[in-house]
């Protein structure tokens, strides 16, 4: 089993307003954009959990198939690559380390999503990587991605789907990686988003979807802060979480 690791709840209880109960899960999904990754990360802090972005570990696994020349169109090579390496994966929740080092970084570009969007699409890959995610949840956590409530953890105490318009989406994205050198068009990132969330929402195996159980959040109009309160709110109404 590749390297899972999670601070313990003794160091990051120091720095929390809230007390939540026991072994709390608070599933987030959401498309590309919907603001789910920050929202996840705030509340993390704001309840010190842990907080695990699922989408780390398709980048990474589409990341290192094109650095190691494996065939991205073919599951088998993408699964045989993914059972080589697991056991020098280690997935924190302060990113992905792999051999030693820290390759967070690398992985945030468009490239390595539209990568991703495609070993997600794997069944078998997905398989593996399930029991990687399950395995690091059992002491609390807020975990994001696309199928957390519905396939990752159905039992979540609390589950959290956001959506924003496509424009805005890809507005957000196009200000996230023009902060940096990139030189992508905002047309170019709505045209990326098109077909990642066709991807992502019509692929069979565990799609893009709202878990029934849910809590719907459009970000559209909404600042960062308005939606992490939203979640708090609603957490501390079904008394999952507690004042100190
Ligand atoms: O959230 P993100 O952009 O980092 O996700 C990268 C890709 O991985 C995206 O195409 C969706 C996919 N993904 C998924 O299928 N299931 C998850 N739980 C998380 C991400």
């Amino acid at each position: 089993m590749p390297g899972l690791v999670l601070g313990t709840r003794m160091e990051q209880a120091i720095m929390s307003d809230w007390t939540p109960v026991a072994g709390l899960r608070i599933a987030i999904d959401g498309p590309s954009g919907s603001g789910k990754g920050t929202v996840a990360k705030l509340v993390g802090e704001a309840l010190a959990l842990p907080v695990l972005d699922t989408g780390l570990l398709y980048r990474f696994l589409g990341w290192l198939s094109s650095e190691r020349q494996a065939d991205i169109a073919d599951e088998n090579a993408v699964l045989k690559l993914l059972h080589h390496v697991i056991s020098d994966i280690e997935w924190r929740a302060e990113g992905i380390f792999f051999e030693n080092r820290d390759c967070t970084a690398l992985l945030r570009g468009e490239d390595v999503g539209a990568s991703a969007s495609k070993v997600a699409a794997m069944p078998q890959v997905r398989h593996v990587l399930l029991e990687l995610q399950r395995k690091l949840s059992g002491q609390g956590c807020v975990m994001d991605g696309r199928d957390i409530g519905t396939v990752v953890l159905p039992e979540a105490e609390a589950k959290f789907f956001l959506t924003a318009s496509q424009r805005e989406r890809a507005r957000r994205r196009w200000a996230q990686l023009n902060q940096g050198d990139s030189e992508v068009s905002l047309q170019q990132i709505v045209e990326d988003l098109k077909t990642r969330d066709a991807r992502d929402s019509g692929r069979e195996c565990s799609p893009l979807e709202k878990a029934k159980d849910a809590i719907q959040i459009d970000s559209t109009t909404l600042r960062i802060d308005e939606v992490v309160d939203r979640v708090l709110a609603v957490l501390e109404r079904r008394a999952l979480i507690k004042r100190v």
